[in-house]
């Protein structure tokens, strides 16, 4: 099977590149990505050494540069993870993000479908059913809660889902959607809650927790959502939704106080900053429907995943060494300095 990996260079589109290059010996891979400041080739430095990926650098919103792609490799299958994905960066300039995650899927699906692929599947978000009552924990996202976003990146992300189920309905499109909850490991930017406080630990500097620290997210290891979109592909049915999560909710207060103490440091750097606006209170995924119809299920306990994590960033620093240099500089002055 030849599969297109959109976003390669990014969290969790790397993470799927080396799931998939290490399960199916069978495959090939050409991971694309535009490499934003989220985008990161040395991240796929150890895939570019197996003669089964190629790297092609390219933007989702390019039509001519998807379209030659395509008509080069005459992909299976397309899997797409190229977005933008931090809900901090939406608040501050949406444009990008519709440009990116919606008007990038439809050039896709475009592509897709003049060229015959066999199955597209687009990775989407828990983000798109909005949020959940701190006081409700019976509620849980299932495929058929209504749509309802709070921030421009959930927004275009839903607007995009929409799309994708509109082509399947109206062209037979034979695309899947899954909507996964929030995932951590390796290789996942700093922008992001764990990494992000790893990093600030690391350096003795005020790890920002946004409001009081009580929202919950409901965490998942990034192998065990590279499992279910395999899953997905291989096993799914076309015009299927499927959410993805493993029953790990979990406060953002006390993930920042586990990280500190696996750090051996101390609570005194938790600074509490000016909220996020809109910010979603909860997210709860109820995955029955993936184990019931696929038998997938997590394997990975947070416990474990968190100290993995961890121990992969203090392994890995030069990794993320880099990145927090240049813009990322700019970009944390600008959304924490005064904050
Ligand atoms: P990321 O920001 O780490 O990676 C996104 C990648 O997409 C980057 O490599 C970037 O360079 C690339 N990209 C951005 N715009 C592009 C464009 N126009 N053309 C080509 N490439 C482009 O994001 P992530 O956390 O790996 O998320 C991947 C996908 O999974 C996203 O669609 C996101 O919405 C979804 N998702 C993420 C999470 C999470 O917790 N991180 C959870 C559920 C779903
Ligand atoms: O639920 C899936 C989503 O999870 C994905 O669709 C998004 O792409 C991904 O970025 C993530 O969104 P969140 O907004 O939940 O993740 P983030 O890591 O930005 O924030 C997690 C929680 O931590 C959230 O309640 C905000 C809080 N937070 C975040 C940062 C960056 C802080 O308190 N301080 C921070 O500095």
């Amino acid at each position: 099977m030849k599969i297109l990996v959109t976003g390669a260079a990014g969290f969790i589109g790397a993470n799927f590149v080396y799931y998939e290059l290490a399960k199916h010996p069978e495959d090939g891979i050409v991971g694309l990505d535009s490499l934003t400041y989220a985008g990161n080739l040395e991240t796929l430095e150890g895939a570019a050494k197996d003669g089964r990926f190629r790297f092609a650098k390219a933007d989702i919103t390019d039509r001519a540069a998807v379209g030659r792609l395509f008509s080069e490799e005459r992909f299976d299958v397309v899997v797409n993870f190229a977005a933008e994905s931090h809900v901090d960066r939406s608040i501050e300039d949406p444009s990008v993000f519709l440009l990116t995650n919606i008007i990038g899927t439809q050039i896709l699906m475009d592509a897709a479908k003049k060229y015959g692929v066999g199955r597209y599947h687009q990775v989407s978000t828990d983000e798109v059913y909005g949020d959940l009552p701190l006081d409700r924990p019976e509620l849980l996202f299932t495929e058929t809660t209504p749509i309802k976003t709070s921030s421009p990146y959930s927004a275009s992300k839903a607007s995009a889902d929409l799309l994708v189920q509109a082509y399947q309905r109206t062209y037979g499109f034979p695309a899947t959607i899954s909507r996964c909850s929030n995932n951590y490991g390796p290789y996942q930017f700093p922008e992001k809650l764990i990494p992000l406080m790893i990093k600030n630990a690391l350096a003795d500097i005020p790890l920002p927790v946004y409001g009081e620290g009580l929202n919950v997210r409901d965490w998942l290891y990034v192998e065990d959502h590279c499992k279910a979109i395999d899953m997905i592909l291989r096993e799914g049915g076309a015009g299927e939704v499927y959410n993805i999560g493993g029953h790990n909710e979990m406060a953002n207060i006390d993930i920042v106080k586990l990280i500190l103490k696996y750090l051996g440091k101390p609570e005194s750097l938790i600074t509490f900053v000016t909220d996020r606006k809109g910010h979603d209170l909860r997210y709860a995924i109820d995955p029955a429907k993936i184990t019931g119809a696929l038998g997938w299920m997590p394997e990975t306990r947070f416990a474990d995943g968190l100290k993995q994590t961890i121990d992969w960033y203090l392994a890995n620093k030069p990794w993320w060494e880099n990145i927090v240099s240049g813009e990322y500089t700019r970009y944390y002055e600008k959304m924490y300095g005064n904050r």
